[in-house]
């Protein structure tokens, strides 16, 4: 193995240990780790509105600048001075969370193949924030905007770019006038707006994109930040004074930290440091790869253009055009460089009934190394193994916990994509042809590798989304387990209880009327 790829795996190791310990106390869909994407959208949105208050009292001339800031810290603490606070805490908590992202997205593998796209357009979003970081000190105009804007131009001079030395010239007492803070200020605000606009290309071909985390990570995301800045309310330096060399500065190591990396090394080493990991993660998706997986194939027979794949695909990767042979009806279309593989559409479409009575279930969209018939054939034939006095099916999938040892002469162990690709009607139909009952196992909230497999797997249970499990099915002989990779001991005891469940229950008080689609074929 190489280094990169043991790296990569101790480090998706601890991350993925993190995460599930922070679901103890916080729930899978409110653990922050499982939504950094969302809580880095929330922080921006908190940095815009805040900023959008402080452009309105900040003076922008040169002799004014500092004074209207310090105004706000001062004079209106309670208002301009948190906002000033929150604005300041809330864009260094959305680098935290944006570096977090990264490392957990590269932790876990996610840079190539229908993600590439992704992962290429975060790489800019990096370069953007941190100038948005550095310019926004710039515009207090304290020592520390006087610290940030000569090392930034020292280290910008190092480029062969400026004819002359821009340090020394653009640094000189009298070149620093209104006009140099107008165009701060535009510089503050359009790299910004080149932030969001990135973001937007960044998700834009995502389905269903995560754009605010829950209502309780939100809640108290803000009550922290109000906390920290009445506690630790954000303050100028003293004012800039170009004849002087700052002294002790409060420094903030989130968004400057480039400043001492220059001084203890050098403007060669930084930019090298800078160009060389950008260079890194641009080049990460063309090291080798394990194959791709077969992405989703529809069949044009059996698709009604019912649009139900089209809103479940987590990844944007079904389009309907107009139906080739049948005027005035659709049909959905895969974008193969967009299909993750994960089989959620085959999960979504009508068509993937069991009960259909054809020898070869051929349905809409499927996925061609697990067809939706080959399910249906490993389900019968286990239904007709199965002996004991509870006989339990258990769908589960291949990125989850463990199933396979579970498998018993009672136990049917029938392994998918994603728990996505169940189509709710082979839970009906393992409970008429001859299960006593059926366990489903997803991941945990949150921990979906296609982001939106176990959702859509409860919500179709639970009769909330199409295509919905008939509610004649008794919810006592369902079981639904949220059990992650390293939960194999938990799914077992899920098991064990779900049985012990089923055993002291009356075995014909709720049962279903038996189905038989054909003789059951030999074991
Ligand atoms: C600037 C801050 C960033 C924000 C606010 C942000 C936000 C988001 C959001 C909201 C999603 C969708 C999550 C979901 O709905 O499941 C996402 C996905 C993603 N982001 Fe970022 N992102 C940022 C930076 C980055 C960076 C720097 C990278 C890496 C270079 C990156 C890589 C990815 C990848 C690979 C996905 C796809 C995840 C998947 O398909 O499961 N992001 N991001
Ligand atoms: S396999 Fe997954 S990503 Fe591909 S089309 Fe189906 S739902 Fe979308
Ligand atoms: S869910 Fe099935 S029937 Fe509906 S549009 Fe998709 S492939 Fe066609």
């Amino acid at each position: 193995m190489s280094f990169h790829a043991t790296l990569r795996k101790g480090a998706s190791s601890v991350f993925l240990r993190i995460e599930e310990a922070l679901d103890a106390p916080f729930g899978g869909q409110d653990n922050p780790l499982r939504h950094l994407g969302a809580i880095g959208l929330y922080l921006l949105w908190i940095v815009v509105g805040t900023g959008l208050y402080l452009y309105t009292v900040l003076d922008t001339g040169i002799d004014a600048v500092y004074s209207s800031i310090g105004y706000l810290s001062r004079e209106q603490w309670y208002l301009g001075g948190v906002l000033r606070s929150l604005h300041r805490y809330a864009s260094d908590g959305f680098m935290l969370v944006m570096l977090l992202h990264l490392v957990r997205e590269w932790a876990y593998g996610r840079y190539h193949g229908f993600r590439l796209y992704s992962w290429l357009t975060g790489i800019p979003l990096i370069w953007l924030a941190y100038a948005a970081g550095i310019g926004g000190y710039w515009i207090v105009w304290d020592q520390l905007a006087q610290l940030s804007a000569t090392a930034t131009t020292e280290l910008l001079d190092w480029l062969p770019i400026f004819s002359e030395p821009a340090a020394r010239n653009f640094l000189a007492p009298d070149s620093i006038n209104d006009r140099f803070f107008t165009m701060l200020i535009f510089v503050h605000i359009g790299v910004p707006l080149l932030l969001i606009l990135g973001l937007w290309a960044h998700v834009h071909r995502i389905a269903h994109v995560d754009y605010l985390p829950s209502r309780r990570v939100m809640l108290g995301t803000l009550a922290a930040l109000v906390v920290l800045a009445l506690l630790r309310p954000a303050l100028s330096n003293p004012p800039a004074n170009l004849a002087v060399i700052p002294g002790a500065l409060d420094f903030d190591w989130f968004i400057l930290f480039i400043h001492p990396l220059t001084d203890i090394s050098s403007p060669a080493i930084v930019w090298s440091l800078l160009f060389g990991v950008t260079a890194l993660l641009f080049a990460l998706p063309v090291l080798p790869h394990p194959a791709p997986t077969p992405v989703a194939v529809v069949d044009a027979a059996n698709c009604t253009g019912c649009d139900r794949c089209l809103a479940d695909c987590p990844y944007a990767a079904i389009a309907m055009r107009p139906h080739p042979r049948r005027p005035g009806l659709k049909l959905a279309v895969v974008d193969a460089d967009l299909c993750a593989g994960c089989g959620i559409c085959a999960g979504s479409c009508p068509s993937s009934t069991p009960f259909r009575r054809r020898e070869v279930l051929v349905t809409g969209i499927d996925m061609p190394q697990r067809p939706v018939n080959a399910l249906r054939e490993q389900l019968e034939a286990a239904l007709a193994r199965l002996t004991g006095r509870t006989r339990i099916v258990l769908f589960s999938c291949a990125r989850g916990a463990d199933a396979k040892t579970l498998a018993a002469a009672d136990t049917a162990v029938i392994d998918l994509l994603c728990t996505g690709q169940l189509p709710p009607a082979f839970v009906e139909y393992a409970l008429r042809a001859g299960a006593d009952g059926v366990l489903v196992t997803a991941c945990r909230a949150g921990g979906c590798a296609f982001r939106l497999g176990e959702q859509w797997t409860q919500q179709r249970l639970l009769g909330e989304r199409e295509p919905h499990l008939r509610r004649t099915v008794p919810p006592s002989r369902l079981q639904v387990v949220l059990a992650s990779a390293h939960d194999d001991d938990r799914l077992a005891e899920a098991l064990a209880d779900f049985r012990s469940r089923l055993d002291s229950q009356p075995t014909t008080s709720d049962r279903l009327p038996p189905y038989r689609r054909s003789a059951p074929p030999q074991a």
